[in-house]
Order: C-alpha cells, then sequence, then structure tokens
C-alpha cells in the first residue's frame, strides 16, 4: 500500500469506532466555529460538502446558511469528466444520492453555479495537517476542484481532531486549505 492508502485507513478505522452521539456533539462545535469566522460570515454564495454518515456533520450548518440568507452550493460529481460540478440547493429535500452514495443537488441548468461565483468553500477531507494539507478519498476531486478557484476564494476543511495529522504524504497535485476546524478548543 502506498503511504496515502495506509493513512487513509487508519483513519477511516478510528472514523469506523466513532459513536454518532460524539460525532453530533463534535460537529455542533465545529459548526459554531465556522459561524463565528469572517471569512464564511462574509460570504455570500458558499459551497459545502452534503456529509456522509462518519464525516462531521454539515446538514445543519446548511439549514442555518439557508435560513441565514446565504446563497448554498453544493456538489455533484460527474463521474465522466471525473470532475465536480455545482448546483444551487434551495433546501435538503431536494437532494438525491449520487454517485459514492452522497447526496446531491439536482442538476438543473438554472440553478448551475460557476466557479468564480463561490466566495467561501466548505471541504470534507480524510485527513488534514497543521499547515492545511489534506487527505481526501483518493479520486482527486476536491484536488482538481479547488485548482480551479481563485486562490483568493477562502477553504475550510471540517474535522474531528483526530483527522488531524503531525505529518502526511502530500503530492504535487495535493491542493491545501487555508483553515482547519476541528471541535478542539483553539
Ligand atoms: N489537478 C489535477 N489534474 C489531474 N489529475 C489530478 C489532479 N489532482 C489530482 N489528480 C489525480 O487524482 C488522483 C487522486 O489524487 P489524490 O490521491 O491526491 O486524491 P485525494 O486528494 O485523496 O482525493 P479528493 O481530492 O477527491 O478528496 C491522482 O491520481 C492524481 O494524479
Ligand atoms: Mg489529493
Amino acid at each position: 500500500m502506498n503511504p496515502k492508502e495506509v493513512l487513509r485507513k487508519s483513519i477511516r478505522l478510528k472514523l469506523d469506532s466513532h459513536s454518532a452521539k460524539e460525532r453530533r456533539a463534535k460537529s455542533l462545535a465545529i459548526g459554531k466555529k465556522l459561524f463565528r469566522l469572517s471569512a464564511f460570515q462574509t460570504a455570500k454564495t458558499v459551497c459545502f460538502y452534503v456529509s456522509l454518515p462518519e464525516e462531521v456533520d454539515t446538514a445543519f450548518m446548511i439549514d442555518r446558511a439557508l435560513r441565514s440568507g446565504k446563497r448554498v452550493a453544493a456538489p455533484l460529481s460527474d463521474l465522466k469528466k471525473r470532475e465536480l460540478a455545482l448546483y444551487e440547493m434551495k433546501n435538503r429535500t431536494e437532494l438525491v444520492t449520487g454517485a459514492y452514495g452522497i447526496l446531491e443537488p439536482p442538476p438543473l441548468r438554472e440553478r448551475s453555479v460557476k466557479a468564480s461565483e463561490i466566495d467561501c468553500v466548505v471541504v470534507p477531507g480524510l485527513v488534514f495537517d497543521k499547515k492545511g494539507n489534506r487527505l481526501g478519498r483518493g479520486k482527486g476531486f476536491y484536488d482538481r476542484f479547488l485548482k480551479g478557484l481563485d486562490r483568493r476564494v477562502p477553504r475550510i476543511g471540517l474535522a474531528f481532531s483526530f483527522q488531524v495529522a503531525e505529518k502526511m504524504p502530500v503530492e504535487a497535485h495535493d491542493e491545501k486549505v487555508d483553515v482547519v476546524l476541528t471541535e478542539r478548543e483553539g
């Protein structure tokens, strides 16, 4: 196994033994931090990942962002082009299960959101380090997506503290985040 796969596997084991209760409590704490970030507060259009069951829960963050009047975009995996397409979502009930079991917005042409319209992006990851390096699920979707965004657009990674590593393998194509929010103080 390559070094990235080794690290993914060890973090997946920890995610498997993380209880729903812990996930819920930690996600709430992470959400509070997100809503306190000025980069997030000032953003009119925010791109959110829609969480899988083991990830930092973004469902309530998306609801709150929508209630506060933000425009929320969510990605849809285009398997042929191997890229993420963004669509505006108006509420979570309209999401449908897409590739990799991820809930995705309906791909309505009038709801298509261009990368240039995004003011802030909330990024998932399996592992981050303190420098903002990021390891995803190994398909390169977020690496390609982030590469296509203006580098001034704030990139906010969400993770449980056990997903933050001291050191991790990084390749030239790996895109970083600007900040990693965890449930830990500080
Ligand atoms: N900008 C890019 N252009 C072309 N291929 C890329 C680019 N970024 C990543 N890839 C390819 O994607 C594959 C997976 O990359 P990597 O292991 O870094 O995925 P990851 O960061 O874990 O995944 P993700 O970004 O979806 O969360 C690699 O084969 C890599 O070469
Ligand atoms: Mg990568």
